[in-house]
């Protein structure tokens, strides 16, 4: 789960992490170098930043995901947490969605993207496997480390769980993404007094004569690269895009998905029939847009710390950007796939029976169902992720009622 900004204290850095982000930064130094006096689009210094073979955050062998109901008195593990890591009772019950679409379709294929330490593969198949044998669970992860991982975990189940380097020709099946798209790379941008919309671009920074480290910046090596913004004018298409989404407000910062947004427009070549459904952070274009969040939503998550200094710790931080799902759903309708519903995360979880499939606890157990039912209150809590995270189905020839979407469907404020 992504937490809102706690203050600008960081906190403290292994050593071993401070020389992997060194390594990090000369990577990216190198590649701003190369990329002449304009620097690098700050999309594709995410891109590297996150990703990167050898020096990217995705790529590292540190803890990413991390575990909030450790036993009491033990330290939080990686840089956030996510609904699958969180409990196990999340996969349960999408696996009450996944398992009609799966019947509907006579095809028992799921294609999960970005799958993370593999935790809800984990999940949905204990829940899916009794009642589909022949399951499938195919993985694509961009992550070389994570696809390890995966592999590792999901190893007693053999041949129902594979993993695909690049996107299929042709797929039928249900089509999972948890909190992927939020961690796609974006461009950011900026309206000018002019009216002219503005691209942030990454340069390198000029060393500073004395640098004198505070409790806001956590002390590295003041030697290794440092980085910074510059404007440069909107190439056409990002220009396009913005002009679209709203109107001129001059010093307005804000980012917008274009990979994203592709890669689900792509979705309508690959998937043949099925249902894809994308769970993440995020809000309908007007929300997303709206004038008083004038600085977007771009956000680090390093230790459990959420703050917005994203060129301070490439390599080691989380860089991730809320979902505007109504360009999503666009997206969605230019590949021609149809938008089949729109909720959020509490109100889907509770459409697929959350709640009666925890009737399975025993209440007199009064240790694990208070150990059990904590992480569910966070699901669905307004105030946690219930509210802010949503569900947004989109599919092909699959003509069916969605029962995650049987009441509440939001499609209409898109
Ligand atoms: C924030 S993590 C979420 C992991 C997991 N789904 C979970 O909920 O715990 C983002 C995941 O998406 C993967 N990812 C990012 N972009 C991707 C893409 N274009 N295709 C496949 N995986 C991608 C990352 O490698 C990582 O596994």
């Amino acid at each position: 789960m992504r937490a809102d900004p706690s203050g600008p204290a960081l906190p403290q850095i292994q050593e071993a992490a401070q020389r992997y982000s060194e390594n990090a930064r000369h990577k990216l130094a190198g590649l701003i170098n190369e990329g002449g006096p304009h620097g690098l689009p700050f999309a594709r210094w995410m891109h590297t930043a996150l990703y990167d073979p050898q020096t990217g955050y995705y790529a590292g062998a540190p803890l990413k995901f991390g575990d909030t109901t450790a036993a009491a008195g033990s330290a939080l593990q990686g840089d956030f947490v996510t609904a699958p890591e969180l409990t196990p009772w999340f996969g349960r019950s999408l696996a009450r969605q996944v398992s009609p679409i799966l019947a509907h379709l006579g095809t028992p294929h799921i294609l999960e993207f970005g799958a993370g330490s593999g935790a809800l593969a984990e999940h949905l198949l204990q829940a899916l496997l009794p009642d589909f044998p022949e399951l499938r669970y195919y993985i694509l992860d961009i992550s070389p480390d994570l696809t390890q991982r995966q592999q590792q975990r999901l190893a007693p189940f053999g041949d129902s769980v594979q993993w695909l380097r690049s996107l299929p020709s042709g797929f039928t099946g249900c089509v999972i993404a948890n909190e992927v798209l939020d961690a796609m790379p974006v461009s950011l941008f900026e309206w000018g007094q002019d009216e002219q919309i503005y691209e942030l671009h990454v340069v390198n920074k000029q060393p500073q004569r004395t640098p004198a480290p505070t409790a806001q910046t956590a002390p590295d090596n003041q030697s290794s690269p440092h980085f910074d913004f510059v404007r440069v004018p909107a190439n056409a298409v990002l220009d396009r895009a913005v002009r679209a989404r709203m109107p001129a407000l001059p010093g307005y910062r804000s980012e917008i998905n274009l990979q994203g947004e592709s890669w689900v427009t792509g979705m309508g070549q690959w998937l043949k029939q099925g249902v894809a459904l994308l769970i993440d952070y995020g809000f309908p274009g007007h929300e997303y847009y709206h004038p008083q969040r004038s600085q977007g939503t771009l956000m680090c998550h390093l230790l459990h710390h959420a703050h917005s200094q994203v060129l301070l710790f490439p390599g080691i931080q989380d860089i991730t950007a809320h979902v505007d799902f109504t360009a999503m759903a666009d997206a969605a309708l230019a590949g021609g796939l149809d938008v089949l519903g729109y909720t959020s995360q509490a109100r889907f979880l509770l459409n697929c029976d959350l709640l009666q499939i925890l009737t399975s606890l025993d209440p007199e157990d009064t240790v694990r169902y208070a150990r059990e039912i904590g992480p569910v209150q966070k699901l669905l809590s307004e105030a946690e992720m219930g509210e802010l995270f949503k569900v947004l189905a989109i599919g092909k020839n699959a003509d069916m009622d969605l029962v995650g979407f049987a009441t509440g469907d939001r499609r209409h404020r898109l």
